[in-house]
């Protein structure tokens, strides 16, 4: 499976509320597509379908090609609130794919991803013993026990500070760089999009549908060093003016 994701002319009504209105999205093998809008847009609503939590009325999702019906594994969601148990240890909490899934190494999958995210020495911890910028990264680890080859992010950092969401940021582009996933990312959030999307989709206002799209030039390694470069000011600038048009 090599997780390229694509969807066409999603519609999508909560009885009379239309919120997607013919969303096409590409991303292929191990990109990361960020799609940016405004609160009540259909972001949340947008991934729900994506993962196949959520029939669309309109248009389907194909991961390589074949439709996708419904939840799988191969889509790995992180919901806005993350999807830790909270009566579990951090270790529970990763091992709990794996040992569902009749696993015989649970545990070396576990540590792998403990040092992957940083979070080694927490694993006997509880998820509300951990700080707002730990919890998110494990809620992206829980997910990747299954190494699933897409993986849908809700504003996975939008509850954070602001220095905390860049350190997130660079943690996210080098976990990426490592693990090659294709991912989609939704942000309201200018400046997390053009950190870490290949590509940014700005979705208008409700209901929605993209209304750009733009392939963002400034190289694999991104970080806090380059949000202050003079041409990723200028960039930011002019979406925010896009963002705030729509
Ligand atoms: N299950 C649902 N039933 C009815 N309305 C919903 C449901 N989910 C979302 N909505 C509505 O759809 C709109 C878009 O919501 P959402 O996708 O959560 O936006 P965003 O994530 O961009 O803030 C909102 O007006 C919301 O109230
Ligand atoms: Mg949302």
């Amino acid at each position: 499976m090599t997780g390229r994701l694509e969807a066409r002319g999603i519609r999508k009504s909560f009885d009379s509320l239309a919120v997607l209105d013919g969303v096409d999205v590409l991303v292929e093998s191990g990109q990361v597509l960020c799609l940016l809008g405004p609160s009540g847009c259909g972001k949340t609503t947008l991934l729900r379908v994506l993962a196949g939590f959520e029939p669309s009325d309109e248009g389907q999702v194909l991961l390589d090609d074949v439709a996708v019906r419904g939840p799988s594994l191969a889509l790995g969601v992180v919901a806005q609130s993350g999807g830790l148990f909270p009566w579990l240890t951090l270790r529970d909490n990763l091992a709990f794919g794996p040992r569902h899934n009749g696993r015989s190494d649970v545990d070396a999958v576990v540590d792998e991803l403990l040092n992957a995210t940083g979070l080694n020495g927490f694993d006997g911890s509880l998820p509300r013993e951990l700080s707002g910028g730990m919890r998110q990264r494990a809620s992206i680890a829980q997910v990747l026990t299954n190494r699933p080859p897409v993986l849908l992010l809700d504003e996975p950092f939008g509850a954070l500070d602001a220095q905390t969401r860049l350190r997130m940021h660079e943690w996210l582009r080098a976990l990426l760089g490592q693990r090659p996933t294709t991912t989609v990312l939704v942000t309201h959030d200018v400046e997390e999009a053009l950190l870490l999307g290949d590509q940014v989709g700005l979705l208008s206002g409700r209901p929605s549908l993209i209304t750009k799209r733009l392939v963002v030039p400034f190289g694999a390694h991104r970080g806090r060093h380059t949000v202050s470069r003079p041409d990723f000011v200028r960039l930011k600038a002019e979406v925010l003016d896009q963002v705030l048009a729509t």
